[in-house]
């Protein structure tokens, strides 16, 4: 059976190294992986729990996000690293995910991954640790591994922002691969029909 991936940049940037990492990885994922990049995470207004209070089911750009996980089997998350740890624009996503919804809940038991590109020489380490720490208390199931840390995104993109270091690439369809059975371990296909 073909699985649904949601995958999230934790970036507003236009070109954005980690964006550009869900797109190569869309490129080396299994054919029995369909993969789609968010591309609305802009519209996901800062939280406020007076808007929450004016509408339970909160503002468009959350109710948009939440339908998209929701219709997907597994959700990857590339994150950049800002100071040691996820970016504003992730940590708000995921506070607006982590609040009862009328449209239920979409983050506990979820199938996720973690992986982010950063210019630097550690590749996202601290930020991936304290993802982890964020959807562990959202009650995801987070693969523990493999791990894939991006460092020095840079060189290995061209100027169009197609992944050029072979490397990389190996790295990501080894990920792909881990991340479909990781879902079919802790998501299996129900063996019988529900009476
Ligand atoms: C950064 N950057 C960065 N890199 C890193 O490896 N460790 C860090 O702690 C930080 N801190 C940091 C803070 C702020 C405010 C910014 C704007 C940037 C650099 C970061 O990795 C780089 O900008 C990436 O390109 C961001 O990811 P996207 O937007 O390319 O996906």
């Amino acid at each position: 059976p073909v699985r649904r991936v949601l995958c999230l940049a934790g970036s507003l940037r236009r070109d954005s190294w980690n964006r550009r990492l869900l797109r190569a990885a869309m490129a080396q994922a299994p054919a029995t992986l369909q993969l789609d990049v968010y591309d609305a995470l802009a519209a996901v207004p800062l939280f406020d729990e007076d808007l929450e209070q004016h509408d339970p089911a909160g503002p468009a750009g959350v109710q948009a996000l939440r339908a998209a996980i929701a219709a997907a089997d597994g959700l990857v998350i590339a994150t950049p690293e800002y100071n040691h740890a996820i970016p504003g624009v992730l940590k708000n996503a995921l506070d607006w995910l982590s609040r009862e919804s009328p449209a239920g809940d979409v983050l506990p038991e979820k199938p996720m991954a973690v992986l982010g590109a950063s210019s630097g020489p550690w590749g996202t380490r601290l930020a991936q640790a304290s993802l982890r720490q964020v959807l562990h208390t959202c009650g995801a199931l987070v693969m523990p591994a493999p791990t894939l840390f991006v460092a020095g995104a840079a060189s290995r993109f061209d100027t169009d922002g197609t992944l050029t270091d072979p490397a990389t690439a190996q790295s990501l369809q080894g990920f792909m691969l881990a991340f479909e059975r990781w879902m079919a371990r802790v998501a299996p296909p129900l063996a019988r029909p529900e009476p």
